[in-house]
Parts: C-alpha cells; sequence; structure tokens
C-alpha cells in the first residue's frame, strides 16, 4: 500500500484553521477531520445530560456512550453525536464556556486521540486541533502552526457571528479566545504547543486564500522531498 499524507494544522481559537483545513483538504483531494468539533460535541452531551462537569469520571462516562460521526453535505460538514445532528448546537456561548475544561481531562484526551487515529487509518488527511502535530500524528508530513493577533481573531469571529445570525460581542469574544487559549495552553494533557518541527504561520493580515496556498505550496515541496 502506497503511504498516506498527513497534514497536522495547529493553533489558538479561531486562527483559521478549520476554514483553511478544509480548502486544503478539498484541493488535495484529501479528508478533512475537525478535532475541536469532537470535543465540542462531548461538551454539548454533558451539558445537555445535565452532568456534573467538574467530575472527570462523570464526563469520561459519557464519553464512553458517545457515538461522534462527521457526515458531508452541500451545506458543508455535519456533525452527529448518537445520530443527533449537532453541528449548529456546538457552537453555542455554553459549549464556549466548558468545553476547553473538558477537553483537559487526560482520560476524555486518551479516548479522544484514539478515536482521531482510528479514523484517519490509511487515509490521505488535513487535521485540525491543539495537538494533533505533538499528539495524534507525531510523524504528519507538514504541520502547521497557525496564529494571529487575539484582535484579528476576535474580530474574525464576530464577523462570522453577524453573519450567521449570531449575537455577538465583541470584547466578549477577545475574553473568550483569551481564556480558551490559556486553558488549553496551560493543562498538563497535551497542552496547545507548536510541535518542534511545524512551520508558524502568522495569519494577521494574510487572506484565507493566501493562507491555503501557502499550505500547499508546503505541502507540494515536502511531497517533492520524498
Ligand atoms: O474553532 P475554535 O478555535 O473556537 O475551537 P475548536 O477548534 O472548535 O476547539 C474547541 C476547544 O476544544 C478548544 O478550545 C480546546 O479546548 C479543545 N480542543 C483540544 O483540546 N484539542 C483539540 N485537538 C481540538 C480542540
Ligand atoms: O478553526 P479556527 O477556530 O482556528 O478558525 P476558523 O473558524 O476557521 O476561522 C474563524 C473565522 O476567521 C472564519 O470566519 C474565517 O472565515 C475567518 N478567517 C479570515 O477572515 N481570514 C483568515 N486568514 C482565516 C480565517
Amino acid at each position: 500500500m502506497s503511504k498516506t499524507i498527513s497534514i497536522a494544522i495547529d493553533g489558538p481559537a479561531a486562527a483559521g484553521k478549520s476554514t483553511v483545513a478544509k480548502k486544503v483538504a478539498h484541493a488535495l483531494t484529501y479528508i478533512y477531520v475537525d478535532t475541536g468539533a469532537m470535543y465540542r460535541a462531548l461538551t454539548y452531551k454533558v451539558l445537555e445530560d445535565g452532568v456534573e462537569l467538574s467530575s472527570e469520571d462523570n464526563v469520561y462516562n459519557v464519553l464512553q456512550n458517545c457515538d461522534i460521526q462527521f457526515e458531508q453535505s452541500k451545506e458543508g460538514q455535519l456533525v452527529f453525536v448518537n445520530g443527533q445532528e449537532v453541528t449548529k448546537a456546538i457552537r453555542t456561548q455554553g459549549v464556549n464556556d466548558h468545553v476547553s475544561v473538558i477537553a483537559s481531562y487526560p482520560s476524555v484526551r486518551q479516548e479522544m486521540v484514539n478515536r482521531q487515529q482510528t479514523m484517519i487509518k490509511g487515509r490521505n488527511v488535513v487535521m485540525d486541533g491543539r495537538d494533533i502535530g505533538t499528539k495524534v500524528i507525531p510523524d504528519a508530513d507538514l504541520k502547521i502552526f497557525m496564529i494571529a493577533s487575539v484582535a484579528e481573531r476576535a474580530r474574525r469571529r464576530h464577523e462570522e457571528n453577524i453573519l450567521s445570525g449570531f449575537e455577538s460581542d465583541l470584547e466578549q469574544l477577545k475574553e473568550d479566545i483569551k481564556r480558551r487559549d490559556d486553558i488549553d495552553s496551560t493543562r498538563e494533557a497535551s497542552p496547545l504547543v507548536k510541535a518542534q518541527d511545524a512551520v508558524e504561520l502568522d495569519t494577521t493580515s494574510m487572506s484565507i486564500d493566501e493562507v491555503v496556498q501557502q499550505i500547499i505550496t508546503l505541502a507540494e515541496e515536502r511531497a517533492d522531498l520524498r
């Protein structure tokens, strides 16, 4: 069997990872996996079940009975939890508020990493998250660490919310982004850090298409080295 190719994209909240990752995957005809959506889907289920989320054991039990699936549709990628479509429901403020605490639990992370590694076996993939280059695919062919200023990330999320008809408060977004970045990068279990061999891309003043093109060029250069 020929070798599979993997591109890992990590970075802080709202840096543009999933938007860019989807487009790169489409251009290269690879699959795309949004690992943040998996932590969000679990958080949604924990909140829906009214489970005490300060207990790692309780949260892990929910995950064990939580089937998380992705499906491609004309409107984009849909997310399902135990057969229920939750694509929009996992983007609410309630989920934003709690997802980073739930994602800090080591047992939860280990199970998520196992599922993610199983999902991509034998497939060319673009995967985005916080620990893809360090933990999920440590031997990825290309690792990107995508960053942008907090002000620009909040501005982008704000614009996205308004376009989607969600209520949005720019100052609250800034605080939310800083709080999640802080929890994600200081947790003990696989914190958000740049992998040693990752290429850092500061997208603060780059358009989506410029970022996509730069990653495709880097991927092609790596393929040339093979
Ligand atoms: O899109 P956004 O940057 O708001 O976040 P996301 O990628 O949907 O991820 C939501 C949260 O899940 C992050 O803030 C992390 O706490 C967690 N996460 C993680 O810990 N590891 C991953 N591989 C992906 C997400
Ligand atoms: O996945 P992550 O949380 O890193 O970010 P995202 O959800 O892909 O991007 C957040 C918002 O920024 C989206 O509305 C993108 O369209 C926008 N964006 C942008 O304006 N310029 C970029 N270079 C990248 C993303």
